[in-house]
């Protein structure tokens, strides 16, 4: 009896030793935004401890400005294991997985130092924690893009200047829900069509934040920067749970351990790099002009009053945010 265990445990474990990665393996990484962008070098960097760390086990290549196909496909590359890794926007997550639309709520948070906080706390934690199961992926951590706003090809004096105006949005419910209420035209559109979109008139405007504006050249075709800051843009790392089941523990451990860090370090460097950009697209001839809450008068009670419906997260992230400094 003792040997049939014996004999069965050696199986078991070569087993586990045939199925887990042994060799070398370059990790595949897509993205969305440009190679210059905050979220393309925190991947490289990202890349570059991994390979240190892992006695050059795990590289990392990155395919960045939508180079393996939309946000949504790269999802469905996942999932399949044809992509091992993406750093992908919780919009395209709130296309799966509806809870994730609550991050986008206006004004749950003031600034992106804020943003780290509530993204590390429990309520943004348990969205992570129903990736594997409802979409095959496995997520490694939360980042931060700049804070929202909006860039428009035409004057802005109050919130009825956006009244009919298509905005481009990125294609969402939460964001499109916004424009809605506002009474704007919200345009669906990714991030690579934008420019073109904004300089040959298809729309009006576009909801981008302040290094969009800046790296993709967006100040070259609007007038008026609505410096409004009304939604955080946060960022997940992920990968397939098809590669993540083939990994042994040690292995995953490090993963999750330098992804996190370098997604989370994107909440102190965009402090930083707001200031920048800010500063570099006010030496431009747009007309920035700075709004809060007060701007968009009652229409944000029309928000949160369809998204408390849609999210049963909305609440307790509200909650949440309250008691941050
Ligand atoms: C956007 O759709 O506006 C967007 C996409 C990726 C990063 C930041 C913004």
């Amino acid at each position: 009896m003792k040997l049939r265990t014996r004999i069965i445990g050696t199986l078991l474990a070569a087993t586990v030793a045939f199925s887990s990665i042994a060799s070398a393996k370059e990790l595949r990484l897509g993205l969305i935004v440009p190679g210059s962008h905050a979220w393309s070098i925190a991947a490289t960097s990202m890349g570059e401890e991994l390979e240190e760390r892992s006695d050059g086990k795990f590289s990392v290549s990155i395919f960045p400005a939508g180079q393996l196909g939309s946000e949504a496909q790269m999802m469905q590359q996942l999932q399949t294991g044809a992509l091992d890794m993406a750093f992908l926007t919780a919009a395209e997550l709130t296309n799966r997985i509806t809870d994730f639309g609550a991050l986008f709520a206006p004004y749950l948070v003031t600034n992106v130092e804020q943003a780290g906080e509530l993204l590390s706390g429990p309520t943004a934690q348990s969205l992570l924690n129903r990736l594997p199961r409802e979409t095959g992926t496995v997520g490694l951590g939360y980042g931060i893009a700049a804070m929202r706003l909006m860039l428009t090809a035409f004057p802005v004096d109050n919130v009825d200047s956006l009244n009919g105006r298509k905005i481009r949005v990125t294609p969402f419910a939460p964001v499109q829900d916004f424009y809605q209420v506002l009474g704007a035209a919200p345009t669906p559109m990714p991030l690579p069509a934008v420019y073109d979109a904004l300089a040959n008139g298809q729309v009006d405007g576009i909801d981008a934040d302040l290094e969009l504006v800046w790296k993709l050249k967006l100040y070259e075709r609007g007038e008026t920067l609505l410096y409004s800051r009304h939604m955080m843009f946060p960022v997940v790392g992920l990968i397939s749970g098809r590669l993540w089941a083939q990994l042994s523990e040690e292995d995953r451990a490090l993963i999750a351990e330098v992804a996190k860090k370098h997604l989370n370090r994107l909440f102190d460097q965009y402090t930083e790099i707001e200031a920048r950009m800010l500063a570099k697209i006010q030496k431009t001839e747009i007309n920035v002009i700075e709004a809060g809450p007060e701007f968009f008068e009652g229409k944000l009670k029309q928000w949160e009053d369809i998204w408390l419906k849609k999210s049963s997260v909305l609440a307790d992230l509200r909650r949440e945010a309250d008691k941050l400094e």
